[in-house]
């Protein structure tokens, strides 16, 4: 039916514009769904999350309710969030440790940890001669279709055809490359739990705005200011003349600004995921970070010390439903709910092996920029509806993203953004390239 009405979907994309409809149609929101978050690699969480035998956390793809459970043999699973018998949801928790085996609420029937049935109370007299019994898969909870674990961050793909996660994510697996070798064990762990926020917007706004380099300087620029007038007030008391290092993370939104944003360069890969470069210089030479390089050289040799913390890279976008910030050890995973509805969940990691303090700057970026109750968040989320609002209005049919359109330079299928000109919307442009090859089956 929505095929009908809509013949061609690549007409509502064009190189440096989209139709408003992208955003505020129904019916193009479940075809989203269908053809991209119900079949690309999505993530599901870290593993750490389910570090014992019968430990589940529920997660959301696409439309589906899933479970990712750990099993007695280790391995994590993703299932539906669903009992074959008669519908009922496995879990109603969030998350939780399921004992040795699945048992529904409603009628008992059980299952092992990979979903396969165990046992349905009086099967033999209740179901001889049936359909139903032990052998039927029909009986057993469904798995998802691909499973892969890449350095502890799971992900799941409900097709059973498409490429490898490795493939899939391409070069933007630096993104947990350069977390996890932040690491002097060369692993991350999960902090439960995450902050959890309903946008009243299309999904596709939130991933729009994570690397677009102009708007901080813009939309950020009161809260910037504020933290910096206090920053100054504090260094003037000290003996050193500083502020604690988390007031710039603040104050950086006012004394960046938007020419110097123009230095950072967005590398776009195939299949939307792209990344910015550049770092916003939080990595003093302070005791703290003198002590975290030290146990880091012990770890890797000075060499590959120096590889690891060179990686230049300020947020990486994997599409369609992650942002990752590598070198602070967060991610934000979106997990659409309507046309006009996102939930975001905002996680943050532990550098294993690393000192406290490293962890403390982690934790101080995540409550000051990333959480809901910092105003950088405030100033975004009301953005993002007053967005959705306009979008949804008559005054106009097309989105804009000609910021610096016809200036990219495509090397090898990697399309950059010229030199001096970071604020470029190579990103959305690249992000709605995707969209439209998933939208018309091309991928
Ligand atoms: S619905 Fe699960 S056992 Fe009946
Ligand atoms: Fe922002």
């Amino acid at each position: 039916m929505l095929r009908e009405r809509i013949p061609d979907l690549s007409q509502f994309v064009e190189p440096d514009r989209v139709r408003k409809e992208v955003y505020t149609d129904p019916a193009i929101f479940e075809l989203e769904m269908e053809r991209i978050h119900e079949t690309v690699w999505i993530y599901c969480g870290h593993e750490s999350q389910v570090p014992r035998a019968g430990d589940y956390y529920a997660v959301q793809i696409g439309r589906q309710p899933m479970l990712m459970v750990r099993g007695a043999d280790g391995k994590v699973n993703v299932l539906y969030n669903r009992c074959p018998h008669r519908g009922n949801m496995m879990c109603g928790d969030r998350h939780g440790n399921t004992g040795e085996f699945f048992r529904c609420s409603y009628h008992a029937w059980t299952f092992h940890h990979d979903g396969k049935l165990k046992n349905i109370p009086m099967m033999e007299s209740g179901y001889q001669g049936t359909r139903y019994g032990r052998d039927n898969p029909d009986c057993s909870m469904k798995r998802a279709a691909r499973v892969e674990n890449y350095r502890g961050f799971v992900f799941a793909s409900l097709a059973s055809d498409g490429p490898s996660l490795k493939d899939f994510l391409g070069k933007a697996i630096v993104a947990f490359d350069d977390m996890c070798d932040r690491a002097p064990q060369g692993e991350v762990e999960v902090v439960p739990n995450c902050f959890r926020v309903i946008q009243h917007s299309n999904w596709k706004i939130f991933l729009e705005n994570q690397l677009d380099a102009l708007h901080p300087s813009v939309t950020h620029q009161s809260t910037g200011r504020a933290a910096h007038e206090v920053e100054k007030q504090i260094a003037k008391r000290t003996r050193k003349g500083e502020a604690p290092l988390s007031y710039h993370m603040l104050s950086a939104f006012a004394t960046v600004t938007i020419d110097k944003w123009d230095n950072f360069q967005t590398l776009n890969y195939p299949d939307g995921h792209c990344i910015l470069t550049g770092y916003m210089g939080l990595r003093p030479q302070d005791p703290d970070t003198r002590a975290y390089d030290k146990v880091m050289i012990k770890a890797y040799g000075q060499k590959r010390f120096e590889e690891i913390v060179g990686v230049n890279i300020h947020h990486v976008l994997l599409y369609p439903g992650l942002s990752v910030q590598s070198p602070l050890q967060q991610l934000r995973a979106v997990r659409p709910l309507g046309v006009d509805r996102t939930l975001t969940e905002i996680w943050h990691f532990r550098l294993k092996g690393a000192p406290e303090p490293i962890y403390r700057r982690s934790l101080a970026y995540y409550n000051l920029v990333n959480s809901p109750a910092t105003i950088v968040n405030a100033d975004d989320l009301e953005n993002f509806w007053k967005c959705q609002q306009g979008l949804s209005s008559d005054g106009g049919d097309w989105v804009s993203f000609a910021r610096h359109f016809g200036r990219d330079i495509e090397k090898n299928g990697v399309v950059e953004s010229a030199p001096n000109c970071g604020t470029s919307e190579a990103p959305m442009r690249n992000q709605m390239k995707a969209w439209a090859a998933y939208m018309n089956g091309g991928r």
